[in-house]
């Protein structure tokens, strides 16, 4: 049977590092998760929420799926949107893309790709609602406004959903952030989209 022995060694020589820097990490931590923010981004292994932002086990709350996508109809995401905001009170939710996105290119070049094709049927749906602005771009700039314009319209996604909506209602603290990651630098953009009400 293969085990994946060195995934756990890895694992052994992690956490041992935690507790070196601080022994009652993960005692603390196994009392309650009080995470600030919640995380919706792509599933790509390049994309680790974590790691990019800097934040420890119990600090970010995360679902991620392919092209970083809320969908009306995912109970998956809409079940991880209500126990953070209703459950966990979550302060801030961040969508975050990544440039050179294969779902969000998938889209974009119509290439046929089986299951898949269903669920990138609404990152098509965000090129037919900006049809214009794609106009005269070539490849590369298409793919990168396509990125933007899909975390975009990810943001006024959760903004319209009913669990949000009555979080505002309610006067809770809540924002709605449209960030996106440069796979070749390292580097995080906010792409200020960042609402904070059922006013704005
Ligand atoms: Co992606």
């Amino acid at each position: 049977m293969k085990t994946l022995q060195h995934l756990f060694d890895n694992n052994r020589a992690w956490a041992e590092s935690i507790k070196e820097k601080d022994p009652e990490f993960f005692s603390r931590l196994s009392k309650q998760q009080a995470p600030e923010y919640l995380w919706i981004g792509c599933s790509d292994s390049r994309v680790p929420a974590n790691q990019i932002t800097g934040l420890l086990p119990g600090e970010v709350f995360v679902h991620r799926n392919i092209a970083n996508m809320v969908v009306h109809t995912d109970l998956n995401c809409l079940s991880v949107l209500q126990f953070a905001v209703e459950v966990l009170k979550v302060k801030h939710i961040i969508v975050c893309g990544h440039y050179g996105c294969g779902g969000v290119e998938a889209a974009l070049d119509n290439h046929r790709h089986g299951l898949i094709d269903n669920w990138l049927r609404h990152v098509k749906d965000v090129i037919r609602f900006n049809a214009e602005r794609f106009d005269g771009l070539d490849h590369q700039a298409q793919l990168d406004l396509l990125c933007e314009l899909n975390v975009k319209e990810q943001v006024t996604n959760i903004c319209n959903t009913s669990i949000v909506q009555n979080a505002w209602k309610q006067g809770k603290e809540l924002s709605i952030h449209g960030w996106i990651y440069s796979i070749e630098n390292g580097i995080l953009k906010d792409l200020d989209a960042c609402v904070t009400s059922k006013e704005v």
